[in-house]
């Protein structure tokens, strides 16, 4: 399964674009929250309808998974803790999103909303109870903050890691987790888009400027992971050492390829 896995795309058009075009190319597309952009003039209810039209169109062409990022946030529930109720309301066009576990080939992903207080994390504890016990062959969770202590929360001054985070990941070890929100982690001297956490190996593909957004390409059957960006491209193999994590593969697959063409034509 090829997924395109990209996050904080934070209103940007031009990323959307990318990304519509791009879903073209995988089985499979995930969205790790900031989807909006709060210091934008731009009336964010009026930011959500374009952004859930983006949504509706990219769904049309692949799965869709999705999680809130704290640009999303929109209004208070029962237990007056902040959520993203127009992100919710993309389960109505058959985007999976907040609080949703479902399986895609041999693998459960479990999408975690962006937790404002107890009660979110009571939300997520539950989630990933109830996923762990449901668990095929691969687990992999989407949540917008990177955990703690990890180079993939690491923004140049200081990590920016969520610890609830980094303990479930402890405490259930998902193959996989695609995060987001610490932008600058993957282009700053001792942070990564990648690391491991025990078994778990987890993402972040940050943000850059422009009218690309970086990204990372995945697929499960070969284990191959790439991440592409302004520095350039890196990869690794999911059943190797990342220390052997390499600037550039050999033996590069076409639909990788077709991708570096896409973000050409892209900025044509
Ligand atoms: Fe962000």
């Amino acid at each position: 399964m090829k997924c395109l896995i990209v996050s904080d795309l934070h209103y940007n058009l031009k990323k959307y674009d990318f990304v519509l075009s791009a879903a073209e190319h995988v089985d499979l597309v995930v969205l790790a929250g900031d989807f909006l952009e709060i210091s934008l003039y731009i009336d964010r209810k009026a930011q959500a309808v374009v952004v859930q039209n983006y949504f509706r169109r990219i769904r049309e062409k692949a799965p869709l998974l999705i999680c809130s990022g704290n640009h999303d946030l929109d209004q208070r529930n029962a237990a007056g803790e902040m959520c993203s109720r127009w992100v919710d309301r993309m389960r109505l066009y058959n985007v999976h999103t907040d609080g949703d576990s479902i399986v895609v080939d041999d693998t459960l992903f479990s999408m975690c909303l962006w937790w404002d207080g107890e009660a979110g994390k009571k939300k997520i504890e539950e989630q990933l109870r109830k996923g762990h016990e449901m668990r095929p062959d691969r687990w992999v969770w989407v949540h917008h903050a990177p955990p703690a202590g990890s180079p993939t929360s690491w923004n140049g001054k200081r990590s920016y890691g969520d610890q609830e985070l980094h303990d479930w990941i402890e405490t259930w070890q998902p193959d996989l987790v695609f995060c987001g929100h610490v932008h600058q982690a993957p282009f700053v001297a001792n942070g990564s888009w990648i690391d491991r956490i025990g078994k778990t190996v987890v993402f972040n593909g940050g943000h850059q400027l422009g009218a690309l957004p970086s990204y990372i390409l995945l697929d499960t059957k070969t284990s191959q992971v790439y991440w592409r960006g302004q520095p350039g491209t890196r990869c690794a193999n999911l059943g190797e050492p990342l220390l052997t994590a390499q600037d550039w593969a050999e033996d590069v697959p076409e639909w990788v390829f077709a991708m570096c063409r896409l973000e050409a034509r892209h900025l044509a």
